[in-house]
């Protein structure tokens, strides 16, 4: 039987992976606007991977006989300074969610749900790949800086990008 605040806890991390795939779809939609579509194709590919994670919750709460519960997802910001900027902004994202990855880690811990801390295991583990992908991607655009050429050749590398891995 799993406790009520667990999976109050696991509904809300629901929806932040649902808003997490929210956000890349609003950076894609920006870098589609400032004719950036290699890192639109990039964030377009990434948004399908958060609604992926969410569903992992979906379908964990659902096998342990839990209820889902969806709440309304907040509005991500849809302008941002350039590609420095919007990765910047994924880097710290990143890190906000291993933060309450951890924390879901510390309640199951605390609660001994053995089996919900296994099923978070794979989130800890992939936390690790999100923040290297992102903080490898921001170093690029990073040492690209004004050059539109550097930048653009960028672009172009992250146009063939199908998981959320590309370039590294
Ligand atoms: Fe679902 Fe980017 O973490």
């Amino acid at each position: 039987m799993i406790d009520e605040e667990m999976v109050n806890a696991l509904n809300r991390q629901l929806n932040a992976e649902l808003y997490s795939g929210y956000m890349y779809l609003s950076m894609a939609a920006y870098f589609e606007s400032i004719d950036l579509s290699g890192f639109a194709n990039w964030n377009r590919v990434h948004a399908q991977e958060e609604f992926t994670h969410g569903m992992k919750f979906y379908d964990y709460l659902v096998s342990r006989g839990a209820r889902v519960t969806l709440t309304e997802i907040e509005a991500p910001p849809t302008e941002w300074e350039g590609a420095f900027a919007v990765f910047d902004h994924v880097l710290r994202h990143e890190q906000l969610v291993t933060g309450l990855i951890n924390k879901l880690v510390d309640l199951a811990i605390s609660q001994k749900d053995h089996a919900t801390n296994n099923f978070l295991q794979w989130f800890v583990a992939e936390q690790v790949e999100e923040e290297e992908t992102a903080g490898g991607i921001l170093k690029k655009v990073k040492l690209a800086g004004d050059n539109s050429s550097a930048l653009l050749l960028l672009d172009k590398d992250l146009m063939g990008s199908s998981t959320g891995s590309a370039t590294e």
